[in-house]
């Protein structure tokens, strides 16, 4: 079996039809994407799926609300495995809890993370009232809190595509623009993991990645 998993793309044209042909070998490889890496200012954007709390970074960023009031979703499963220490420190730190578009950091309890990073991202509205900017807010935010405590690697879920409601193609854009564009900017974090549930939310990410290696 063809292992196409691990690939990397880089500036070069020879990377660029290295990358295409792996993913044409992915896609045929029982039509299921595998994950997919791309290279930006030395730093990686990768796409998996899985669980969110089942990842071995720095920092963990949660989907959360801006009371920082638990809920279901990542929230309700980062908080399940972190342990109550975590809604401790957040309820202590943060009584104020934290606008949307933001994002605040707190220790990562039982979490193999060093870091939770709680990022607030917009209810989708129509599009009309600010939600591209408030998204693309609350990415950056967390790739700022990863620069200050030093991580290495930092793992996102799909921010706002439950509960809030953003439409999975138009948040996969508006997510992945804007760390891409902190990466070039700030050659750091190293490594920028999404980790998407099912199989059409890491299609929905992968489709955008893969414009964007076209489109340079
Ligand atoms: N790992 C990775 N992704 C997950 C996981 C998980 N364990 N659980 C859910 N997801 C996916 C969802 O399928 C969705 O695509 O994460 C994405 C974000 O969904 P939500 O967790 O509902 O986050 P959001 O849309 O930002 O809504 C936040 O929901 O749980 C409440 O307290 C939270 O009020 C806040 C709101």
């Amino acid at each position: 079996m063809i292992d196409c998993r691990q690939w990397c793309e880089d500036y070069s044209d020879r990377a660029y039809q290295l990358q295409s042909a792996a993913c044409m070998l992915s896609l045929a490889n029982g039509g299921r994407r595998q994950n997919m890496r791309v290279k930006f200012a030395e730093c990686l954007i990768e796409l998996v799926q899985g669980d969110i709390t089942a990842q071995e970074v720095d920092a963990i960023v949660n989907a959360a609300n801006s009371q920082l009031a638990g809920g279901g979703g990542v929230d309700g499963a980062i908080h399940r495995v972190a342990g109550k220490s975590v809604m401790e420190e957040t309820n202590r730190r943060y009584p104020e809890g934290c606008p949307t578009g933001s994002a605040v950091p707190s220790g990562a309890g039982r979490l193999a993370a060093r870091s939770i990073f709680h990022a607030v991202g917009p209810i989708w509205r129509g599009g009309m009232r600010g939600e591209p900017a408030l998204l693309k807010s609350a990415y950056r935010r967390c790739l700022e809190l990863a620069v200050e405590h030093a991580c290495q690697s930092i793992a996102f879920p799909a921010i706002s595509t439950g509960g809030y409601g953003y439409p999975m193609d138009l948040a996969a854009e508006h997510s992945l623009t804007s760390v891409r564009d902190f990466l070039i900017e700030c050659g750091q974090p190293p490594l920028v993991r999404f980790v998407l549930l099912d199989g059409g939310a890491l299609g929905a990410h992968a489709r955008v990645l893969e414009g964007m290696v076209e489109s340079r």
